[in-house]
């Protein structure tokens, strides 16, 4: 029971909460003691996936449906919360649909942020986490990738990032007492240990993880492997994998940096662990991690693959006192874990 001398837990807002992403970060959020608010319109996810976060950890997560391009609805949820800090998952991230649909993209993602950036002024509410990508560097100059490579993002998707990202430079310059992070997250995979929540993508996976776990629990025949033929250790495209609960566990330090107040007013920080890992990596580790065989076929290159690259993490190190502790053998550990207990993902009932 809460007492009057008890301080009233820090309350955060969080855009897109009941997503990958989202849903891990708010079971760190209410472990922490945080009061968590999700706003969320579901075009990409569940509410059961809220329902699981509070499964796991005992604690309530307020709901608002509601669009981010909805500033009324925007506005009532940062006053009605109280929340001090905004975490903003919330927007739309397929590349290949972001070159078909690249309105629907702007429209989203950058017209979306504007709209939450008015409401927060118009509510007082001066602190933001951004969920940027990788995305935004580019062809590499040179790697790892440190914060101040240059940009190049390939499609709108990644344009739609820096624009995001320009946009809370300029918002920082203007109002100085403002302070955001800009979170640059390289291949985020894996699922929470308890199997309860995960990733749970619609059709078919995009991404190497969720279609690697798709066929080790017989959803799909084999995987087609892009490209044998880069000039990476084994032939196959490298990047830098991420435990989504590392990643997680990221975003409370940088809400912790902003209500310190240190690490400056507007910071771009890596949130990778470091290491390459390429694609049969990745199914040799997995085979290992799921007892379960992984069969593949090697197929051309996928159009607009970069071959390799990873993150220099030290900023994140630095500034935040995180740094990623979970393996590729964890990651995939954790996503044979959710992958098989909910072989249909959020439409499967809960088993354990
Ligand atoms: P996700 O699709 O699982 O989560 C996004 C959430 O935002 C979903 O719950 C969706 O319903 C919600 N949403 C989308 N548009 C909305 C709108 N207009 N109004 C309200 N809610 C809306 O994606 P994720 O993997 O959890 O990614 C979260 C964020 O991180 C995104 O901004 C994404 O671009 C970024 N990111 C993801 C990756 C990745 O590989 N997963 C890499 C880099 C950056
Ligand atoms: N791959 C395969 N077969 C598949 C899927 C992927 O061989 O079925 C390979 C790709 O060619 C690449 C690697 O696995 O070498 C990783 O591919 P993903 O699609 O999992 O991830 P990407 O690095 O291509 O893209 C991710 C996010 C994007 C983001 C980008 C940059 O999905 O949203 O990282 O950070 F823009």
């Amino acid at each position: 029971m809460q007492t009057n001398t008890m301080p009233a837990a820090a309350s955060v807002l969080v855009t897109g909460g009941a997503g990958y992403i989202g849903s891990h970060t708010c079971v760190e959020l209410l472990q922490a003691g945080y009061r968590v608010t999700v706003l969320d319109n579901y075009c990409n996810s569940s509410p059961e996936a809220l329902a699981r976060v509070e499964r796991i950890t005992g604690k309530t997560v307020q709901r608002v449906q509601a669009d981010i391009r909805d500033g009324a609805a925007l506005r009532d949820a940062l006053r009605s919360s109280q929340a001090q800090a905004v975490i903003h998952f919330a927007g739309l991230k397929a590349v290949g649909e972001s070159v078909a649909e690249p309105l629907h993209y702007y429209d989203n993602n950058v017209l979306g942020t504007v709209r939450l950036l008015q409401a927060m002024q118009d509510c007082g509410v001066e602190q933001i986490v951004f969920s940027s990508s990788a995305t935004v560097y580019g062809d590499p100059v040179r790697l790892p990738y440190t914060e101040d490579h240059p940009f190049a993002p390939t499609n709108p998707y990644g344009q739609t990032k820096l624009d995001v990202e320009n946009m809370l430079r300029a918002q920082s310059r203007a109002k100085p007492h403002w302070r955001i992070a800009l979170l640059r997250y390289f291949n985020p995979v894996g699922a929470h240990p308890s199997g309860l929540i995960g990733e749970d993508p619609q059709g078919v996976p995009n991404n190497l993880m969720p279609f690697v776990a798709q066929v080790a629990v017989g959803r799909r025949q084999s995987l087609n492997v892009w490209g044998s033929d880069y000039d990476t250790p084994d032939g196959t495209g490298v990047r830098d994998y991420i435990h989504v609960v590392d990643l997680a566990q990221g975003h409370l330090r940088a809400l912790d940096m902003l209500q310190r107040g240190t690490g400056g007013q507007c910071t771009a920080i890596n949130l990778g662990t470091g290491q390459g890992c390429s694609v049969l990596d990745v199914v040799q580790a997995f085979e290992q991690a799921s007892g379960r065989k992984v069969p593949y076929q090697i197929q051309p290159r996928r159009p607009g693959d970069l071959p390799a690259y990873w993150a220099d993490p030290s900023t994140a190190q630095r500034l935040l006192g995180w740094q990623a502790q979970r393996s590729l053998h964890d990651m995939c550990a954790d996503t044979w874990r959710w992958q098989s207990m909910n072989p249909q993902g959020y439409a499967s009932p809960v088993t354990a």
